[in-house]
């Protein structure tokens, strides 16, 4: 019998890359190409929208080729995405008529703010889960209508679509015959009623974004169509989609309530599966739909950390620590146990639970023998640290689904570091498991693509097909630990804005 493999891929906010898998989840080939960025003002952050595409066919042609593997034996595409980030296209060219605006692009700042001086942020968290903030992908539609010369008036005519960088995507693999995206990207734009399952009228006006520009919603593993010949050589059916962090989620295996994961990459996305019941945070937390199958929406909670491998960057680019992040952990480990320095990495502001955008970094606690070694140390402790607020956070807001047994599932470039992990489990007082296959976002893709393609016969089946990961206990004394966060909680206060 022919192999049956799912083909991944992951467009993501700086690099665009496509992995084929077979159903046990063994990573087959990839290809991969780097993504421009654009800054063309102050706080602006664009992209191009063909280039995605043209990346997006030359890594799934890539991928298929290097593999040696027949286009035939691929029975369903999974496609994960940055989230939020937005295009607006003309339906009968297909061309974008703006750049696509990036998630970290705070130019809808102001009419945040004026939203919520106004009064409609509980408003906007009830319906959305989300709060008033440029990060989200419906006033960034709304700019683009504004903005562009007579948007407006071609979006009331019906011309023009929009969607985040999916529906992009897939209309064009599609050749402009599907026009979706999947509930967990919807649940990001502030325009999607997260309890309903639907846009919402109400938001959809207070946003001013017409209804008949966005997408359909469907589930994660579901029928998206099928590329166009062109692409792949031969129709090839889009059976799975997701937010990247939603993809990473279900890469964990994190299907059951309580069950969490972080990705260390520039910043931190943490998210933790609360199960069907819709939870309220309380900590100033994202609800968000974790996933959505066969009908079933399960929701999460998500903490974002704005500055974490970016700390480490830091250390070189900033404090001239030559050799890279191995070299600046080594010297990191030569630290002083017992440094009391604290760096708070708040070079963006901060991020959840804070949400502080004019908060500054600053390092604390200096002693005469503290040296480039203790403020390396500070600054990996500092990852950890922001990680034990999430967790605090998701502990007040979602109690229930704590139990004792409660671990995080970690990937990413840092996840990496046998010993940041360690120190991780250190200073949060968690259990973590390593993933020992890292690309988890591509992997989520690739399972719910399997699920739609009726590979797997459940979530469990398609979870069961994740690679094994490395447990760590926390090695930390309480005392420690605790004294470690008190540090972190004192320095915070003195970097807010
Ligand atoms: O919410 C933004 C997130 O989806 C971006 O992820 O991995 O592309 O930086 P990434």
């Amino acid at each position: 019998m022919a192999e049956q493999l799912i083909l991944a891929l992951d467009q993501g906010t700086t690099s665009t890359r496509a992995i084929l898998f077979d159903a046990t989840g063994a990573a087959l080939a990839d290809a991969t190409r780097p993504l421009r960025q654009s800054y063309p003002a102050d706080g602006w952050v664009e992209h191009d929208a063909e280039e995605i595409f043209a990346a997006c066919v030359a890594v799934l042609r890539e991928a298929m080729e290097t593999s040696g593997r027949a286009v035939s034996d691929v029975v369903a595409i999974g496609v994960t995405n940055q989230r939020e980030t937005v295009v607006v296209w003309d339906k009968s060219t297909g061309r974008p008529i703006h750049p696509a605006i990036v998630w970290q692009d705070r130019r809808t700042a102001d009419v945040c703010d004026r939203l919520r001086s106004d009064g409609h942020e509980a408003r906007v968290a009830e319906v959305t889960g989300l709060l008033l903030d440029p990060y989200f992908s419906g006033p960034k539609i709304a700019w683009i209508l504004d903005r562009v010369q007579g948007a407006r008036a071609r979006a009331q005519a019906g011309e023009l679509l929009c969607g985040t960088i999916d529906s992009w995507v897939i209309w064009r693999l599609t050749a402009g015959k599907v026009h979706a995206t999947d509930a967990t990207n919807a649940s990001r734009t502030l325009l999607f009623d997260i309890e309903a399952q639907a846009w919402s009228p109400p938001m959809l006006e207070l946003f001013d974004v017409p209804a008949n520009l966005l997408p359909r919603v469907l589930d994660c593993a579901d029928d998206y169509g099928v590329t166009a010949t062109e692409i792949l050589g031969r129709e090839v059916p889009i059976r799975g989609v997701a937010g990247d962090q939603q993809a990473a989620l279900m890469g964990q295996g994190c299907i059951r309530p309580g069950q969490m994961k972080a990705t260390y990459g520039t910043g931190c996305f943490m998210l933790i599966n609360t199960g069907e019941a819709r939870p309220v945070s309380r900590s100033r937390l994202l609800t968000t739909v974790a996933a959505r199958v066969a009908g079933k929406t399960t929701y999460a909670l998500e903490g974002s950390i704005f500055v974490a491998g970016a700390a480490v960057q830091w250390l070189g680019e900033g404090l001239g620590i030559t050799g890279g992040p191995r070299a600046a952990e080594a010297l990191a480990r030569t630290a002083r146990p017992d440094h009391g320095v604290v760096v708070v990495p708040a070079f963006t502001g901060l991020g959840a639970p804070w949400w502080d955008a004019g908060a500054r970094g600053a390092i604390f606690g200096l002693t005469r023998d503290a040296g480039l070694a203790e403020i390396a140390a500070a600054t990996f402790d500092s990852c950890a640290l922001q990680s034990r607020d999430l967790i605090e956070a998701m502990r007040a807001d979602a109690p229930d689904a704590f139990g004792d047994d409660a671990q995080l599932r970690i990937d990413g470039g840092m996840s990496k570091s046998a010993w940041f992990s360690q120190r991780l489990a250190d200073l949060t007082g968690m259990r973590v498991q390593r993933a020992s296959y890292l690309e988890t976002t591509a992997l989520g893709a690739a399972l719910f693509a399997g699920l739609g393609a009726g590979l797997y016969a459940s979530e469990d089946e398609a979870v069961a097909a994740r690679p094994t990961a490395e447990a760590l206990t926390p090695g930390l004394g309480l005392h420690e630990r605790e004294a470690a966060y008190a540090r972190w909680l004192d320095a915070v206060p003195r970097v807010r804005s």
